[in-house]
């Protein structure tokens, strides 16, 4: 029998339902958007454009609509969860709730891969544009020794690890402060892609668009992977399950609002600078935006202020993401499946000092030491892979709680989480067998963690040692 926690436990224990639980409930509608296109936007739009551009070539337009498809349906999936079961620990607590606790530990750990290596990764791309914009603000750029990991060429990533200590500073002060700051860190953001669009299709040529797709379906089935990095983050407004003011109504509505936002954005501005520049002189560009606008106007400045943007629009999808994972370890570490160390909240801040603490240092060293390519993929298969489970917790979840009272109910289900999880694995499919052989060592390793340490730790284990407990709410311990 699997160990399960009912959802109605879940919220419970979280104090989800209740002022005074520890976090506080600032957040409105607008700020879990802003939110959510601070986790969103980011390295992937700013600095993986090329990498699409050089697998799709134009059809990347296309890459982007299917990357955003694959998202819309598990997006669908965590709108419904997340408006059901609104607690911090996000797709953990939703395979927990359907699917038993092995899944959700394993979820959990992938998460690792999703949030961590994600912030490795996003630090890494954070980088490159801090160099951009040195070099047109001050004709100077940082040594690669100490702005590079040695897999590109330098020795240690500085900037990286900067970032990542600054997000951290943010996320201990307090979520009110975390929160105004990516919420102008997302607006500001925004209005530099939207100015870039403009730019680049002030310069559009149809002629760059030919030809369409200069490595047919593979390289769009290419492409679609790797633009489904650009996506990544979505779910972790659901993480703000215990802060948001109305997470019931405003999550479901705050999840469907940026995807169909930013798959518009995405889809614009790959169309300005292919249609500017030719897809061609975009694909293996790494700071690709600035080199555009700088193409087009002929000057450095523009170019300086798109890498302005992206050292800002990266520096907030490391705060957002951070704050998700710290929230997700946080409701583990409530489970009893991991050290305690991370359920523990400030009362002056409101906020899990410690274990914010404990991620920022833990994911500061691959950023100082991996190159980007290195790690994207890992992270794309170990979300993908949590994006499938949360596709199978809404089913698990309709049969096993048909009266769960769910403010937003998945379309046309059971059709669309079905489609859901089958779009995930074929991009999981799509990152090639070296980064399945990575993901199948990654995932035994959890397994082992969770059969050593979690499983017997468990506090609901403890509680109702054989049985399912959905219906019994643990004591602490
Ligand atoms: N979607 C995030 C980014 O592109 C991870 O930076």
């Amino acid at each position: 029998m699997p160990r399960i926690k009912s959802p109605a436990l879940l919220v419970a224990e979280s104090g989800a339902d209740r002022e005074g639980h520890g976090l506080r409930r600032s957040m409105g509608l607008f700020q879990l958007i802003c939110f959510g296109v601070g986790a969103i936007v980011g390295t992937g739009i700013f600095v993986g454009l090329s990498d699409s551009v050089a697998q799709a070539g134009p059809a990347v337009v296309v890459s982007f609509v299917l990357a955003a498809i694959t998202c819309v349906f598990t997006a669908f999936a965590f709108a419904e969860l997340g408006g059901a079961i609104p607690v911090s620990g996000s797709s953990y607590s939703f395979a927990y709730a359907g699917l038993g606790e092995t899944t959700a530990f394993l979820v959990g750990w992938c998460l690792l891969l999703e949030y961590g290596v994600s912030v490795s990764a996003v630090a890494v791309g954070w980088s490159q544009y801090v160099n951009e914009l040195l070099d047109s603000l001050l004709g100077v750029q940082l040594p690669a020794a100490l702005s590079a990991s040695p897999g590109d060429g330098g020795a240690v990533n500085l900037p990286a690890v900067l970032v990542i200590a600054m997000a951290a500073a943010l996320l201990v002060r307090g979520v009110r402060e975390s929160a105004r700051a990516t919420a102008a860190m997302a607006v500001l953001k925004l209005a530099i892609l939207v100015a870039f669009c403009a730019i680049g299709l002030s310069a559009f040529r149809d002629g760059n668009l030919m030809p369409f797709a200069p490595a047919g379906i593979a390289g769009i089935g290419a492409g679609t992977t790797a633009a489904f990095f650009s996506y990544i983050g979505f779910d972790a407004i659901t993480t703000a399950g215990e802060e948001a003011r109305n997470p019931r109504r405003d999550i479901p509505v705050a999840i469907l609002v940026c995807i169909g936002v930013v798959t518009v954005l995405y889809c614009a501005v790959a169309l300005a600078a292919i249609g500017a520049i030719g897809g061609d002189a975009v694909g293996g560009q790494p700071a690709a935006l600035s080199y555009v606008v700088d193409e087009v106007t002929g000057s450095g400045v523009g170019g300086g202020i798109v890498a302005f943007g992206a050292v800002v629009a990266i520096a907030s999808v490391v705060l957002a993401v951070m704050y998700g994972q710290s929230r997700i370890l946080m409701s583990m570490s409530r489970d009893g499946l991991i050290p305690g160390v991370f359920e523990k909240v400030s009362p002056r801040t409101a906020t899990p000092v410690a274990g914010t603490l404990i991620i920022a240092v833990v994911f500061a060293v691959p950023a100082a030491f991996s190159s980007l390519d290195a790690v994207v993929n890992l992270c794309t298969i170990g979300t993908l892979a949590v994006m499938a489970a949360v596709n199978v917790a809404v089913i698990a979840l309709r049969r096993r709680e048909p009266e769960l009272p769910r403010t937003f109910r998945v379309p046309l289900y059971p059709v669309l989480p079905l489609l859901g999880v089958g779009c995930c694995l074929y991009l999981m499919y799509e990152t090639g067998w070296t980064t399945w052989l990575q993901f199948a060592a990654f995932l035994a390793a959890g397994l082992l963690v969770y059969l050593g340490y979690g499983r017997r730790r468990s506090r609901l284990a403890r509680v109702t040692p054989d049985a399912d407990a959905t219906d019994a709410v643990p004591q602490p311990v």
